[in-house]
């Protein structure tokens, strides 16, 4: 068989033998479909010997590229000693003592197999905290895949807020009764949301920078206020941001710091590990050394904080913690990001992901949200710097006049088809922006 034959096969068995033809959701159109083979870098190699530029990054835990030497060694290192043992192991303990040291809220680890029990346990454990039942969560936010995070998480209709529609089937209406969910960046109503069902919120889960939402100056802070006015555990999701927009997250880039903290991808070095890192008074609630078991918080799986995926995680974070590491991951996201936009927009494509090199996302986001969001001055000021922008974006510079070109003669040779950009199902905050 040819290469080519042999990556057809394996297609058709996984369309055989895997449930809906993948690993979930994310399945790429049969003409696009390929079974990877390798990565090394920033690359990766199909079965059929075909290379691309893989800026998927595993949907995040190859930050640093695959096969990084560096985390290869380290598992390769633990290997031959023994992969899991259900007790206490030494890389184990030291990457939660560098989490500790990075994470502004970090007082205590409890290890996850992946971001979705990080954040299901998190939940668990501000009801225990709290003796309260419900949580608040932000419509938009994807906090994984148990039932309390699939509510509003890509909304096709607008959500009838305090609720929203679950994403999912067969995630039970009950547990729906329990999560309220409210618009991300928009202040004044989540605190309202907030003051209200304050009696009964155990926790807030917000992701910090919600997919391309940045967050509006002080709505992190507000969220932060009242959640600690009433005594309700304020849990950020980093399972994206943190080491990845700063070294301390999410928290150190916006400078507002939550009780507790779910992570994982970037601390994973690609292999199966999350953690909640968190306030020690509210991590208690795992301790089974002080309390009757019956007021222990349950949260303990086969596999978690075993030596291998500790291992690997320690060295990407070693290697994270090198000099100019972020100011070098800006660098190149500024110049994907440039590369990516310029032309779309020298094209006249208004995209909600385009973001001029130099701009925040929010200010391109602020380009496509309604003025009269905008009130006085401030409002009139925003215009005009938003014009000022939105003229920057459209200036032509050697590299996008030269794409546009290109993009034009690819467009045309298709037929005049033209993308659009951005996909179908958006969140009323992306419909919003
Ligand atoms: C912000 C956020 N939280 C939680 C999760 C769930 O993590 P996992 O896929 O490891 O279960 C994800 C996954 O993409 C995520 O982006």
């Amino acid at each position: 068989m040819t290469p080519a034959q042999t990556q057809k096969q394996l297609l058709d068995d996984a369309g055989k033998y895997l449930a809906g033809g993948g690993t979930g959701l994310f399945v790429l159109p049969a003409e696009r479909n390929l079974i990877v083979a390798r990565g090394e870098g920033s690359r990766v190699w199909d079965v059929a010997g075909r290379e691309y530029i893989d800026y998927h990054l595993s949907s995040g835990p190859a930050l640093l590229g695959h096969a990084h030497p560096a985390i290869t060694a380290a598992v390769s290192g633990q290997l031959p000693k023994g992969t899991t043992f259900f007790f206490l192991n030494e890389p184990e303990i030291e990457l939660a003592r560098r989490l500790v040291e990075a994470i502004p809220c970090g007082e205590v680890v409890h290890y996850t197999g992946s971001g979705t029990e990080a954040t299901f346990y998190a939940l668990r454990i501000a009801r225990a905290f709290t003796g309260r039942n419900k949580v608040l969560k932000f419509e938009g936010a994807w906090h994984g895949m148990h039932d309390y995070g699939l509510w509003g998480t890509v909304p096709s209709q607008p959500s009838q807020y305090p609720h929203a529609a679950p994403d999912s089937v067969g995630v039970p209406d009950e547990t729906g009764k329990t999560v309220l969910v409210t618009p991300f960046n928009e202040t004044e109503r989540a605190v309202a949301m907030i003051e209200k069902n304050a009696g009964d919120l155990a926790a807030v889960i917000v992701e910090p920078l919600q997919r391309v939402l940045l967050p509006e100056p002080g709505f992190l802070q507000a969220i932060r206020d009242v959640t600690r006015k009433h005594g309700i555990v304020l849990i950020f999701d980093e399972i994206v941001t943190g080491f990845r927009i700063a070294w301390g997250g999410a928290q150190e880039k916006f400078g507002v710091i939550p009780d507790v903290a779910c992570y994982g991808k970037s601390i994973s070095g690609g292999f199966p590990l999350a953690a909640i890192v968190g306030n020690a008074d509210i991590m208690s609630v795992l301790d089974a050394r002080s309390r009757p078991k019956a007021e222990v918080v349950w949260a303990t799986n086969t596999l978690n904080g075993n030596p291998v995926c500790a291992a690997a995680g320690l060295a990407a974070i070693e290697a994270l913690s090198q000099p100019g590491v972020y100011a070098h991951f800006q660098r190149i996201g500024s110049r994907l990001r440039k590369g990516m936009v310029e032309p779309r927009l020298a094209l006249g494509h208004r995209t909600d992901e385009a973001r001029p090199a130099g701009q925040s996302q929010r200010e391109v986001l602020h380009l496509h949200r309604p003025h009269r969001q905008r009130r006085g001055r401030d409002a009139e000021h925003r215009r005009r710097r938003l014009r000022r922008i939105a003229l920057k974006a459209h200036r032509p510079h050697p590299l996008s006049q030269r794409n546009a070109v290109r993009l034009a003669a690819a467009a045309s040779a298709r037929g005049g088809a033209r993308a659009t950009g951005g996909c179908a199902r958006r969140t009323g905050q992306h419909r919003r922006a």
